[in-house]
């Protein structure tokens, strides 16, 4: 098998083909795959087939463990690391968590130090007539920086988001005790990518509460402007997922939102595992 990176036709991601993701991770395929997801903001691979334990080693391979707070209810039995993320009931239960990534966003951008990057691994995904639904769309913030005014550049040098958890209230049941652990945090609104230096834009608009030293007003209409210029449709690129598909996604180069567009008793049935960043975003 020889390795294959190709871009999509869209702004962000690229498929990986002729890997065998059960296989150790070799230093060259790792620093190519690090480079790509880094580069392309989501790299996937299709008919992987893999168990907990080998998309454990995937995950592993690309950073420590850096599970969020969904999967203290929705762990895998036997696997704290992976989440369940799935519409699917047993026995009157959700075995996982439902609806999630209903909106665009960074995962745990919440915290001081969010995750590198995310891993889903589709296990079951619902189709209506052949026709595959419950895509996952991603805009590239590299892209969007790149086309902003050189002003608007300018005037977010240098310039620091509030994010605050208890904004998604509204969005995730989410207890007290959870929100208590995450008191806001500020992030730079241009990032620096880690691995690429590419300059990306890290602002969302259900997450992001304010920009540090700017009136409220006037930050609300800044985070709107931003957000939506992020999520223009040529900075989108939508992944039709198949059963097998092994994603991972970058959460500086991406933001990403879930499309819910189906319902039981089409099922989707994804594991889900998150790696540590080196540090805090800058
Ligand atoms: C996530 C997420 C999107 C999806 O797991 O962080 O946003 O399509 N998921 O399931
Ligand atoms: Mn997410």
């Amino acid at each position: 098998m020889s390795l294959e990176i190709t871009a999509t036709d869209a702004a962000a991601g690229a498929e990986v083909k002729g890997v065998d993701l059960r296989e150790p991770i070799g230093d060259n395929l790792f620093a190519t795959l690090d480079r790509a997801l880094g580069e392309y903001g989501n790299i996937y691979s299709r008919d992987q087939e893999l168990t907990p334990d080998q998309q454990m080693a995937v995950t592993l391979r690309f950073g420590e463990l850096d599970p969020n707070v969904f999967g203290e209810t929705h762990g895998l039995d036997g696997y704290p690391g992976i989440v369940v993320i799935s519409n699917v009931e047993e026995d009157g239960h959700q075995i996982g968590v439902k609806g999630a990534g209903n909106n665009w966003h960074s995962d745990m951008c919440y915290d001081a130090t969010p995750p590198r990057g995310t891993i889903l691994y589709a296990h079951e995904v619902p189709e209506k007539n052949g026709l595959p639904l419950g895509d996952t769309c991603f805009a590239a913030t590299n892209k969007a920086y790149d086309a902003l005014p050189t002003e608007m550049k300018e005037a977010l040098k240098g310039k620091r988001a509030v994010f605050d958890f208890a904004a998604r209230k509204h969005l995730n049941p989410i207890t007290q005790e959870q929100i208590d652990r995450f008191p806001a945090v500020s992030h730079p609104v241009i990032r620096t990518h880690p691995v690429t230096g590419e300059k990306c834009l890290y602002i969302m608009r259900d997450d992001t509460t304010g920009i540090e030293g700017m009136e409220q007003d006037e930050a609300d209409l800044m985070i709107a402007a931003l957000a939506d210029h992020i999520t223009r449709p040529e900075f989108i690129y939508r992944h039709q997922w198949q059963s097998g598909d092994l994603l991972i996604w970058d959460n500086c180069t991406v933001q990403h939102r879930a499309i819910q567009d189906y319902a039981l008793p089409h099922r989707r049935l994804m594991h889900r595992t998150t790696f540590a960043a080196n540090g805090a975003p800058a």
